[in-house]
């Protein structure tokens, strides 16, 4: 089976449907890893979009901000804008289905969750302390995560002590194909929506669960499309502008 691997795509839809573009005729199913909504301009649109494919789909911080499902003073004053913005626009069909869903599943040899096996709601791991940590969290040999933003791998390599090394995005840079060994990995495709790694293109991988490669792509969309709409809203200047910069 062929998988479209993609996170936090934010209401973005313009990234979003640019991913679709970019990926076509290359997967068979979408794994969302959640972060649906959030942050951008277009919601409803996102929920369509994502609704019309084979796919299955996880709820992330952000989705359950929106739900009500968490207090919103939790996220800085900028996503508490946009949490209480989406909650005013989404419509009652979009609510309903980012409602149907957990934080954290298992399609075995593999485990999904938003943020971490932990914390599968919110937990950044962002350092082979965290990631060895969370190793213990699940059983499968592998497992994807989202919520950072930033496209990475972990590896666990087990001798006579544990070692965690943590592969930078730079590796991933090529576009080559890399095979899941007899390592235990943890893997984050980036955010669609909102790539925090300096570099502002959209982020997503493509998985062959047979032949287990593993491929991280970017793609450049019209970031100025989706700051006009969110200018338009009126949302913060501060997440209009980390669109373009990637931060
Ligand atoms: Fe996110």
């Amino acid at each position: 089976m062929r998988v479209l691997i993609i996170s936090d795509i934010h209401a973005n839809f313009a990234a979003f449907e640019t991913v679709l573009t970019d990926a076509a005729g290359q997967w068979d199913i979408i794994w969302f890893l959640g972060d649906l909504v959030g942050y951008g301009p277009d919601p409803n649109e996102c929920v369509a979009e994502l609704k019309k494919h084979n796919h299955i789909s996880l709820s992330g911080n952000h989705d359950q901000a929106v739900l009500g499902n968490l207090d919103i003073k939790l996220f800085n004053r900028e996503a508490n804008f946009a949490i209480s913005w989406t909650q005013d626009v989404l419509t009652e069909e979009s609510r309903a289905y980012l409602q149907a869903f957990s934080s954290k599943t298992v399609k075995e040899p593999f485990t999904l969750a938003h943020a971490s096996p932990r914390y599968p709601v919110w937990e950044y791991i962002i350092d082979p302390g965290t990631a060895a940590e969370n190793f213990d969290w699940f059983q499968t040999p592998y497992c994807f995560v989202g919520h950072t933003h930033v496209p990475v791998i972990f590896e666990e390599r087990v001798s006579s002590r544990r070692e965690i090394y943590m592969r930078a995005p730079f590796y991933m840079e090529s576009g080559e194909p890399f095979v899941l060994g007899e390592s235990r990995l943890i893997i984050n495709p980036g955010s669609v929506g909102q790539p925090r790694d300096s570099d502002p293109r959209a982020a997503y991988a493509l998985l062959d669960t047979e032949a287990l490669m593993c491929m991280f792509r970017r793609v450049e969309y019209p970031v100025q499309v989706t700051q006009r709409r969110m200018e338009k809203f009126g949302m913060p200047r501060r997440l209009v502008e980390r669109l373009a910069h990637g931060v």
